[in-house]
Order: C-alpha cells, then sequence, then structure tokens
C-alpha cells in the first residue's frame, strides 16, 4: 500500500503545496488527496482497480493488486495518525502500537512530552515511527511554520498514548504550556485516548471529573483495564489498553468506508472442526479458517451485523465480528441454528463429513500384539444442507465447494442438493497450496452463471464475493 509523507517532498514542493492549501482552506494532507482525486478523475491518474463483470471468464485476464493479506483491509490504511506520548511507564507501549499501526499502512508521527522521553527514547521512537519526533513548543524549524497547528491539521487522527492524567488534566481545562498540550488545544481532528495511570489516580475525583469532562467534548477513549501495575502490589483500573485494542479503536475512528450491508445480519461458518476419538485424539483436517474468517471481517467492515461460528482455528477473532468458539459438527450446528432467522448464511466451514460413533473417557490404549482397532464412524449433519432447507431460510445461502477434482459439475450439483443460492467452488488439490495458504482461486456459480476468479489472496476474494454479496441484497431489497 503506497503512502505519501509530505515531509519528504522537496521544500519547494513543500511550499508550493503549503500556499495552495492555504488558499482552498484544507490541510495539506487534505490538498495532496484532492490533488490525487483530480488527477484520476481526469484520467491522468494511477489505472482504478477494476471491477470483475459476472459474464466474463476473467482466469486469464485480470490481475488484482495484492492488499496487505495478514491485516485484511486495515480501515485505516493509507491514512496518517498523530501520536502523542505522554510520561507513563505504559510509554514502552506506544514503540509497540507505532510498529502495529505502520504494519496496517499507517503513517505514524510522533509528539512527545519531556516526561514521555524519560520513559522511552525520542531516538527510538523515530526509528519506529521512521520520521522525526517532535517535541519542543519553541522549536525554530518547525514552528517557523507554525508547527503545533499544522502537526494535528496534517492527521486524520490524534491519538494520546499513554495519556496521563495530568495531560488529561491540562487537555480538559485547555492549558497549552508544552508541544503536546498545545497541539490539543489547536486541533481540529478527533482524539482518541489510552489513559494509563495508577488504579488511585484514576479512581481520583478530580480525574473522574476530567474524564467526564473530556467525553463531554467529544474525545473517544480506549480503556484503560483493569490488572496488574508497574509498581508492585498495586491492582487495579487504570493500565494502558493494549496495542491491539487500540489499532482497532483507530480503525474504527478512521472507518469512512460506505456500509451498503448495514441493517443486514449475517452467519458464517469457517475453520474445520475437531470430532474426538477420545480425550487426546480427534478427526479433523487442514482448512485454517483463513477465507471463513476474511469473509466475516469483509461482511462486517461492509456494515453487516456479523456472527462467525469458528471451529478450532489459529487466528486472532476478526474486528467487528461476534464470535462464537466451537469444535465439534454438532457444536457448530447449534451455534448456527441460534442465529436464525438472519438475512445470510456463508458456510465456509470444512466441517468433518463423520465423527467417530463413541468418544471413549479414557486415552485408548495400544494394546501389544492385538493391532489396531476398527473405528465405527457416523455422519455428521449437513449445516448447509439444514440452512438451505430451514423453515427460517436466510435469503442469501452461500456455501463452498472444496474439490480437488471435476470441480463446476460437483459445486452444481451440491446447489441443489443443499438448496444453496450460490456455491464458490475451490480446488484444493494439495499442489495448489490453497488449504492453510493464502491464495485461493475460486468460481462463484449460482443457478445460471459462472464466474471464475483469477489467483487472489483470501482478503481480496474475500472483498469479491461480499461485493457480489452486497449488489445482490441492493437488487433484491425493495426500496421503501
Ligand atoms: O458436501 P460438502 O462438504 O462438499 O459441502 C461443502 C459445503 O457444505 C461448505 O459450504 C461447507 O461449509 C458445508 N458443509 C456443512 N456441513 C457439513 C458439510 C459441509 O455446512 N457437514
Amino acid at each position: 500500500m503506497a503512502s505519501i509523507t509530505i515531509r519528504n517532498l522537496d521544500d519547494e514542493t513543500k511550499q508550493a503545496l503549503r500556499e495552495r492549501a492555504a488558499q482552498n482552506g484544507r490541510s495539506m494532507e487534505q490538498e495532496v488527496r484532492c490533488l490525487l482525486d483530480d488527477a484520476v478523475s481526469s484520467g491522468s491518474g494511477p489505472e482504478q482497480k477494476p471491477r470483475l463483470n459476472p459474464a466474463q471468464d476473467y482466469t486469464e485476464t485480470v490481475s488484482i493488486s495484492a492488499v496487505d493479506e495478514e491485516f485484511g483491509n486495515y480501515p485505516g490504511a493509507g491514512k496518517s495518525v498523530l501520536l502523542i506520548i505522554s510520561g507513563g511507564i505504559a510509554a514502552y507501549k506506544s514503540l509497540d502500537l507505532i510498529r502495529r499501526l505502520r504494519e496496517r499502512g499507517v503513517e505514524v508521527r510522533c509528539v512527545m512530552t519531556d516526561a514521555a522521553a524519560q520513559f522511552v527514547t525520542p531516538m527510538a521512537v523515530g526509528a519506529i515511527a521512521g520520521g522525526q519526533v517532535f517535541s519542543d513548543l519553541w522549536d525554530r524549524a518547525s514552528e517557523q511554520d507554525i508547527g503545533h497547528i499544522r502537526l494535528s491539521r496534517e492527521a486524520d487522527l490524534v491519538i494520546v498514548a499513554p495519556a496521563t492524567a495530568d495531560l488529561m488534566a491540562k487537555m480538559a481545562h485547555g492549558l497549552a504550556d508544552d508541544l503536546a498540550s498545545a497541539v490539543l488545544l489547536a486541533n481540529n481532528r478527533p482524539v482518541l485516548i489510552a489513559p494509563a495511570m495508577n488504579p488511585q489516580m484514576w479512581a481520583n475525583p478530580a480525574t473522574r471529573r476530567n474524564a467526564a469532562l473530556l467525553a463531554a467534548d467529544g474525545i473517544s477513549f480506549v480503556g484503560p483495564a483493569s490488572g496488574e501495575m508497574a509498581e508492585s502490589g498495586e491492582a487495579g483500573r487504570g493500565r494502558m489498553a493494549e496495542p491491539l485494542e487500540i489499532v482497532a479503536a483507530v480503525g474504527k475512528l478512521l472507518d469512512d468506508r460506505p456500509r451498503p450491508l448495514a441493517g443486514i445480519r449475517a452467519v458464517v461458518t469457517s475453520g474445520p472442526t475437531h470430532e474426538p476419538i477420545d480425550p487426546v485424539r480427534y478427526i479433523a483436517n487442514r482448512s485454517s479458517g483463513k477465507q471463513g474468517h476474511a469473509i466475516a471481517r469483509t461482511l462486517a467492515q461492509y456494515g453487516a451485523d456479523v456472527t462467525l461460528v469458528s471451529g478450532p482455528v489459529n487466528l486472532p477473532d476478526p474486528d467487528g465480528v461476534e464470535t462464537i468458539h466451537v469444535e465439534t459438527a454438532r457444536e457448530m450446528a447449534s451455534a448456527v441454528e441460534a442465529q436464525f432467522p438472519c438475512d445470510l448464511a456463508v458456510m465456509v466451514a470444512a466441517v468433518a463429513d463423520w465423527r467417530s460413533a463413541a468418544t471413549a473417557t479414557e486415552k485408548m490404549k495400544k494394546q501389544d500384539g492385538k493391532g489396531p482397532g476398527s473405528l465405527e464412524l457416523v455422519e455428521n449433519p449437513d449445516i448447509l444442507k439444514m440452512v438451505g432447507h430451514s423453515a427460517d431460510r436466510p435469503r442469501l445461502v452461500v456455501g463452498f465447494a472444496a474439490e480437488t477434482q471435476n470441480l463446476e459439475t460437483n459445486a452444481r450439483a451440491k446447489l441443489k442438493r443443499k438448496n444453496a443460492d450460490w456455491i464458490i467452488a475451490n480446488d484444493v488439490s494439495p499442489e495448489g497450496g490453497v488449504m492453510g495458504g493464502d491464495r485461493n482461486q475460486i468460481a462463484i456459480i449460482d443457478a445460471k452463471t459462472t464466474l471464475k476468479l483469477p489467483d487472489l489472496s483470501k482478503t481480496e476474494v474475500a472483498t469479491q464475493i461480499v461485493e457480489r454479496i452486497a449488489d445482490w441484497f441492493a437488487e433484491n431489497t425493495a426500496s421503501a
């Protein structure tokens, strides 16, 4: 994901941009965006991402630029934040926060208070943020063009992490005696604070009053959490939220994408199921859950209210999704049923077709000379079939067909048998590396058409499927 760092432009360009931005009453960042938008709409800019057309077989023809698979369309990608680090022991976590935001494509500029520099060095912060760290309100170089105003104007969001009781008090009362507080007072951007302090300080009536004032001023909070304090023997509420929680809160605040699936309730299954044989052994398959989780996350990003029913996987729960963890096919079936009525079902899980007829309560022992015992298998419930034939059937039912041969024929048969609206067929032959891998090549099959997509990342596959789902609901929902 490309991003432009304004401070890396040469001085002449920067000056021209500054004047243009001032004339148009925009920040420099906004000005760059407008210039790029103009360039793209006049046709001189970079080529736009192609929208796939169901009438065409794209297998050979379309290549779509890869997005960052691991972080799956983070809503803040391509945006910039100003991180203000104030002086608390939790400042060490800010280094991790910077790293995690940057790896998701967010540009991070940093301001540190003098007290913060007692806990982490500006050198470390600058090295991880990949730029200069600002800390001096009287810095001649940056204040010549009113740096404390520019710093926040050029950001999409201002984050204060950690936010000490002292800085919260200054913010609540409009003090501006150092760069951090001056930036915050001159700021016109949304602000997110991650308070971090001793539990007695957090509970102190003065901090309570300040927190209430800040909340009333529209400032967003993440944390603090309860737990052990750095001071030995102290525990309670006051720990700074973990970097990934802050990243999630930042993502929500920066998310300005349209939400075409708002009001749609969806249930998604993902991952394998584990069917126990005895307390230590089970039947499973190689599904990683990556595709199902990417679909659940993308549906939520498009505004759907999503419940993900996940078998055992090695993945974090997707942001913005309610995740129910199950082990077996039968548990998955009842968790899915409990979501009815809903509008959409996307059944991605590689559910084990069979389970052991009996589950031993003790570990089955090898008995010398007797050879292996035999395992009696019984069939598991077919969840997709149950959903497709349910009296409460969702309006759109989507299944997957993982096949190693006769992909399209088998998928079409499945569409009928399970009463699904679409089957997403994918070839899971071992040489393709789909099971557990990061890429997938699918065909979307409905009663009439087959749309073959090129080899894409699983995140991009999720986007392609979810865009089609959004189109389907737009076409099949009567306007009031
Ligand atoms: O019959 P097959 O397992 O190939 O069908 C695959 C589709 O059916 C997938 O959407 C999968 O999630 C779903 N399925 C299910 N319950 C099963 C078996 C498959 O929901 N027991």
